[in-house]
């Protein structure tokens, strides 16, 4: 089939890349040239693992190509994916629609009779039924496909997703996107078929409830913290039940990212608006617990230091919000670095990744090309996102060149017990 892809983020690129994998021939879209002409060049302009093989096959087919024209867009696709971004609005906890309005418009003004239009942003309540109106009155139609995608796991999740959902009023629509997504189900893959509403609650309902179990078991490091149990043991032993288990409840700094922070804050918001806020006034909660650990983390670094972070040098390693990834938006890491900065700390970052990123957002810390540079003289070490390259790390190498053994592990990643062995004072949250 031909296919349209309109934006090109984490979601958009991977989708499109994914896409002619499968078979199709895919048109991507972005109103943005120097991403356009990097994906032609098949540079991908973010880390994704697995995603620069991917989209270097798809153009190598010929069955994938990128524009900034909706006309051709309009002339090419039969099925048409919005894939742009809804970001949390400034000063607010709704979503910002601009751009997916500006596409679902910027579509329509194109499209052909009898085409489909998918949705895939994850967006407010009643988002659907409100498009399928301008999207029906030109004869095509509209099915609302959440994405449930992982950033540095998109590409796999896209082609193996745990399940397709899909919601709409035309049956025809939902078969027409059954047929795109064939290889995918015919492989096994759960297919749910909704309404527009429950479709595009599946995605914001799946998001709070990981943001809740993370939230959960931060609140159980909370009270680890007032009576000297380890949150770790806990959850590894509340884990073995099986209703329970133990996906998802990694104790530490907490939930960040382009997604949980934003989507639950979009969801209260929704709720305002449509008169159940109670329902889900638990989530500001939730929200709350996620942001002390932020709070918490600095606390523990002040507290190793003798009370103060005034003139202290600090070892920050991680700026992503997560590992695999070098994506830093409401980045749980770079928060603790700038909040260390302000209480008077001298700051060096690295991380494998994120670099880049940071530095453009973040201009005011000091960024080093290895854990050791920012470990040198430090009197104590942070260590904030979990890559593999922190957790391989021998507790030695950043040893000889610390001023003091100091490490507070903020993602409870690290070997404790390793790290105390080569004498180093090992703090983690939640833990004794
Ligand atoms: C999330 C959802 O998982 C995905 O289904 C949805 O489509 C988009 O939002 P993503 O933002 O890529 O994906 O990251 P995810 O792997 O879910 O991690 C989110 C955050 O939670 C990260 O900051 C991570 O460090 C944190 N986390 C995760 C924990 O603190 N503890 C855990 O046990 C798991």
């Amino acid at each position: 089939m031909r296919l349209t892809v309109i934006g090109t983020g984490y979601l958009g690129a991977t989708h499109a890349a994914a896409m002619a994998e499968l078979g199709h021939d895919v048109l991507g879209l972005d109103v943005d040239q120097s991403k356009i002409d990097r994906l032609n060049a098949g540079e991908v302009p973010f880390f994704e693992p697995g995603l620069p093989e991917l989209l270097r096959k798809s153009l190598d087919s010929g069955r994938l190509r990128f524009t900034t024209s909706y006309d051709e867009a309009g002339a090419f696709g039969e099925v048409h994916f919005i894939c742009v971004g809804t970001p949390q609005r400034k000063g607010e906890y709704a979503a910002d629609m601009t751009y997916v309005n500006a596409a679902a418009d910027s579509l329509v003004s194109v499209l052909r009779p009898g085409a489909l239009v998918v949705g895939k942003s994850t967006v407010p309540l009643g988002t659907a039924a409100r498009l399928a109106e301008s999207i029906e009155q030109v004869g095509a139609e509209l099915v609302w496909n959440p994405e449930f995608l992982r950033e540095g796991y998109a590409v796999e999740d896209t082609l193996r997703p745990d399940r397709v959902v899909m919601g709409g009023h035309s049956g025809a629509a939902l078969k027409q996107l059954a047929e795109v997504y064939a290889v995918i189900l015919d492989a096994g893959t759960p297919l749910v078929c909704t309404d527009f509403a429950t479709a595009e609650l599946v995605k914001v309902a799946a998001n709070s409830f990981l943001a809740t179990k993370i939230s959960f078991i931060n609140a159980m490091a909370e009270v680890c913290e007032v009576t000297g149990a380890d949150v770790t043991q806990l959850a590894t032993a509340i884990g073995h039940d099986a209703r329970i288990g133990h996906r998802f409840l990694n104790a530490g700094l907490g939930f960040g990212g382009g997604c949980l922070p934003k989507d639950i804050r979009a969801f209260m918001a929704r709720a305002g608006e449509l008169g159940v806020d109670q329902a889900l006034s638990f989530l500001k909660e939730i929200d709350e617990i996620n942001l002390r650990r932020r709070a918490r983390m600095v606390d523990l670094a002040r507290e190793l230091c003798d009370g103060t972070l005034a003139g202290v040098r600090v070892a920050v390693l991680g700026a992503a919000f997560k590992p695999n990834s070098d994506d830093i938006r409401d980045s749980p890491a770079l928060d603790v670095a700038v909040s260390v900065q302000r209480a008077g700390a001298a700051v060096r970052v690295y991380d494998p990744q994120a670099m880049d990123n940071a530095r453009r957002d973040y201009p005011t810390l000091a960024y080093v090309p290895s854990a050791v540079d920012a470990a040198q003289d430090a009197d104590v070490v942070l260590h904030l996102t979990e890559w593999a390259e922190f957790r391989a790390m021998r507790p030695s190498l950043l040893g000889a060149v610390v001023a003091e053994r100091r490490i507070v592990d903020g993602r409870n990643a690290l070997d404790s017990e390793a790290w105390r062995a080569e004498g180093w004072t090992y703090r983690a949250l939640g833990r004794p």
